[in-house]
């Protein structure tokens, strides 16, 4: 949760990732919210749970589980040993998701609001057609 509006404050018009899960009109159930964390609907209650640090949430199964039983891009844990500092588009997700290098430790994946992709130019995510290829439809100078 934090995380997703941390990549949300420097697009303005980043749509409200808080107000996604409304429990009143969703089943009960998990959903998922990033890598780490998901909503818990209870009678139309909602609450965010985190995963356990050395775990990710399978949305699959929809609980916290081993990255090794989870698919990409929750489930990829990079190697950042020899990354600098900084964030990253998963490239391997259409730049739909992106992840942290920080002191060569990874800090874990991260979604895009729908309709945009991570802008590595600007760290982050941003409107698919504002992007250069490979991660976004840009064409022409600017
Ligand atoms: C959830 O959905 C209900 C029914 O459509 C609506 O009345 C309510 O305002 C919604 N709540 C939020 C937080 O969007
Ligand atoms: C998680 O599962 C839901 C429901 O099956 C699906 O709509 C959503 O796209 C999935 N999210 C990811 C990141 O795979």
């Amino acid at each position: 949760m934090r995380n997703l509006i941390l990549a949300c404050v420097a697009l303005a018009a980043c749509i409200e990732y808080a107000a996604a899960v409304n429990c009143t009109v969703l089943a009960d159930g998990n959903y998922e919210l990033g890598c780490r964390s998901f909503a818990k609907c209870t009678g139309g209650q909602v609450s965010i749970v985190d995963c356990p640090n050395d775990m990710v949430y399978n949305n699959k199964t929809g609980v916290c589980d081993d990255a090794a039983n989870v698919a990409a891009p929750c489930g990829n844990l990079i190697d950042c040993s020899n990354s600098p500092d900084g964030r990253y588009a998963d490239k391997d997700q259409n730049c739909k998701t992106w992840y942290t290098c920080q002191d060569n430790k990874f800090l874990g994946h991260n979604f895009c609001p729908e309709g945009t992709v991570f802008d590595e130019g600007l760290a982050t995510c941003n409107w698919e057609d504002a992007v250069a290829p490979p991660c976004g439809t840009l064409t022409g100078g600017k």
